[in-house]
């Protein structure tokens, strides 16, 4: 009798052990306020521990005893899901998260809809299975029909109740992603390096090894959380919107993540990623994307699925940064001046919002620095606007089967002698008639900032060139209609407009015609600056490295490439064939209210960069000087003037303040 008694104490303090312990679980886990120290915590667990063993009974898998310690499986059971679990589509643009609602309108004319965003959680898919309330079985998404029977070590995870909220339906099965956050990350890589043990690549394969594991002791040490994201078997509770799923799973005790939102269209949609691609930064766990769904569960069920994906959601993946993929090959392609660049060409990768096929390797010294092998498997990067480029090798998943890079003895292309000037990194092929400096220095020609010839892209320039149409880019001020139609599959209104693109690039004028003859180290700016200083193509080829030396920007090492490339007779001949063609030798200043005046500006301007003061003045046709001489017309004086403005008043040359400049130039108009 006294037993019965015991027993049935034990059964009450047991259960009431539970409740409370879970109740503080909760509060810890999924609300982040705990109202009891971690040490009172603690003595509530090791009593429910010592009734449990006193009365093993009294054992049930809702305990919250049993979120540690259960014992090492040899295997893992399958689990079909009832309702397959699907993967999503993926957007990558704009354009393609739009396609959503243009595949749905298809489907259910124009009733309204909206949607629901939620975050892209950067973990796996896992199912938990609850009856009456009871957390009976979790699983891994596997292929989708049939996962794996993970229980013990979904119940290692804080944020799975073992039982749910009064409101339980009969049966419930919750879906969601187990993940692993940056912090315990971190934590976890820290100690396997004190400890000697391979690192995780990132937090996504740390949670997926850990849900993995057949001993659930080490699965609790990884810390892994959850978040629901849908419901898939209900018994016993209709649901009619996705937005009212995530109400319900919230009072179920779930931590749903707190930044899902209804959204009235998907032009909202497009907002809500824009926002995340940056807030997701501070986040303390990784997300891919964004998942937009439709609200309305009627409207889901109608649209269905179209090869395991359905039609009502989509995830939008924000532009990765980095990404891993294969080198196939390192390929060599020949530079305008014939440097030997390196390029890795890649297994396609999604990386920064496009398609990587091919990254700069730059030099041989680099990959030697990163290790990079043919076969190799790489982490790339793409920041912004730049091209792409390749952070590490990752030599942990060599097979044997790389290949070391091997810079060739003779150019790939011409087969001409390769040679690395000491002290540079760079090998050249020395041939200056070798086919790919060819087409490159004639792609550089047509380019837009250069001749501007429109319609002669890259695909022409190889064809001019393969057909001998063409062997220097002055021959294309020889082509005629006339040739061009002899060549198979050109029509005649290529064969008109061509040769008319060509001549208009004719009346380009003088500074673009230096900067199209590709001469190293002269960009637009340097061929604009040298085209006003020197005013004439004979002046320029006439000059001394001294006198190039002193422009502006040019130092002496550019000053001895443009003389020495002026001194090459080939470059000669061919600058007195364009010139022969009509092409514009001299620099004529634009025409406009300040034409024939030079111009000198002097300390810093408040509305105005300087750069955007010479623009103006070069636009309404005057020229810009660096130096105070007579031949100067007006000083223009902005705050803290040098000694330009003393010299200036000393030759008695015109002054202006920033007033009178920005007077003169809105006389234009
Ligand atoms: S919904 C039928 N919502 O993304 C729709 N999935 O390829 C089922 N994921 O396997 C998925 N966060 O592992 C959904 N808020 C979210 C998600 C999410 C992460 C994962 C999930 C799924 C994959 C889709």
């Amino acid at each position: 009798m006294a037993a019965m008694t015991s027993i049935a104490q034990a059964r009450r303090r047991a259960s009431e052990l539970r409740r409370e312990i879970e109740e503080h679980n909760y509060r810890y886990y999924v609300l982040d306020a705990p109202i009891i120290s971690d040490a009172e915590f603690d003595r509530l667990m090791v009593e429910l521990g010592e009734l449990e063993r006193a009365h093993p009974e009294l054992l049930a898998p809702d305990s919250p005893t049993q979120r540690v310690g259960a014992a090492p499986l040899d295997r893992f059971e399958r689990v079909e899901h009832r309702i397959p679990m699907l993967s999503l589509e993926n957007a990558f643009t704009r354009e393609e998260l739009f396609d959503l609602e243009r595949r749905i309108r298809d489907r259910i004319g124009d009733r309204p809809i909206s949607y629901v965003g939620e975050l892209k959680i950067d973990g796996l898919a896992v199912s938990l299975w609850y009856e009456r309330g009871v957390f009976v079985r979790g699983a891994t998404r596997g292929d989708g029909f049939v996962g794996e029977d993970v229980t013990q070590n979904l119940r290692t995870i804080r944020q799975v109740p073992l039982r749910l909220g009064p409101e339980a339906p009969d049966v419930i099965e919750v879906r969601g992603e187990a993940y692993m956050s940056r912090r315990a990350f971190a934590e976890i890589n820290q100690r396997r390096m004190e400890e000697g043990e391979p690192l995780f690549a990132n937090p996504r394969n740390a949670a997926a090894g850990a849900v993995r594991q057949l001993d659930p002791t080490i699965t609790a040490e990884r810390r892994l959380k959850f978040f629901p994201y849908a419901v898939g078997v209900i018994a016993g509770r209709t649901l009619r919107t996705h937005w009212e799923t995530l109400d319900l799973l919230k009072r179920l005790r779930f931590a749903v993540n707190p930044h899902s939102e209804r959204l009235p269209d998907l032009e909202a949609a497009w907002a809500f990623s824009h926002t995340w691609e940056t807030r997701r930064k501070a986040l303390d766990y990784d997300t891919d994307g964004i998942v937009i769904k439709v609200d309305d569960l009627d409207v889901q069920r109608e649209l269905g699925e179209v090869s395991r994906r359905p039609r009502w959601a989509i995830a939008y993946k924000f532009p990765a940064e980095e990404a891993t993929t294969r080198v196939r090959e390192i390929a060599i392609t020949v530079g305008r001046y014939g440097a030997l660049n390196p390029v890795a060409m890649l297994e396609p990768v999604h990386v920064g919002g496009v398609t990587v096929r091919k990254a700069t390797l730059h030099n041989e010294d680099i990959i030697a620095k990163k290790d990079v092998r043919e076969g190799d498997w790489v982490v790339v990067r793409r920041a912004g606007e730049v091209i792409p480029e390749i952070v590490k090798s990752i030599p942990e998943r060599r097979t044997g089967e790389e290949r070391p890079f091997v810079v060739p003895a003779s150019c790939p292309v011409c087969g001409g002698k390769v040679v690395k000037p000491p002290g540079e990194v760079i090998s050249r092929c020395v041939n200056a008639a070798c086919r790919a400096q060819l087409e490159q220095r004639v792609k550089h020609f047509v380019s837009k900032g250069a001749m501007d010839i429109r319609g002669l892209g890259e695909q022409w320039a190889l064809r001019l060139l393969d057909e001998g149409l063409i062997k220097d880019v002055a021959d294309l001020y020889h082509l005629t209609k006339g040739r061009l139609l002899k060549l198979e599959r050109v029509k005649d209104k290529t064969a008109t407009n061509l040769p008319a693109a060509i001549d208009a690039s004719r009346s380009r004028p003088f500074p673009r015609v230096l900067y199209a003859l590709g001469i190293q180290h002269v960009g637009e700016k340097t061929a604009e600056k040298l085209a006003e200083t020197f005013r004439t193509m004979d002046a320029l080829m006439a000059a001394s490295e001294e006198e190039l030396a002193q422009v502006r920007d040019v130092g002496p090492v550019v000053a001895g490439i443009v003389r020495a490339f002026f001194e090459e007779p080939k470059n000669r001949k061919l600058v007195e064939r364009l010139r022969a063609a009509g092409l514009r030798m001299a620099y004529e200043a634009k025409a406009g209210p300040l034409t024939g005046k030079t111009f000198v500006l002097t300390g810093s301007l408040t509305s105005l960069t300087r750069g955007q003061a010479q623009d103006a003045i070069r636009g309404a046709g005057g020229s810009v000087s660096d130096t105070v001489s007579r031949k100067v017309d007006v000083v223009v004086a902005g705050e803290k003037p040098g000694s330009k403005l003393e010299k200036a008043k000393n030759l008695g040359i015109a002054l202006m303040d920033e007033a009178e400049f920005l007077a003169l130039l809105a006389s234009r108009a």
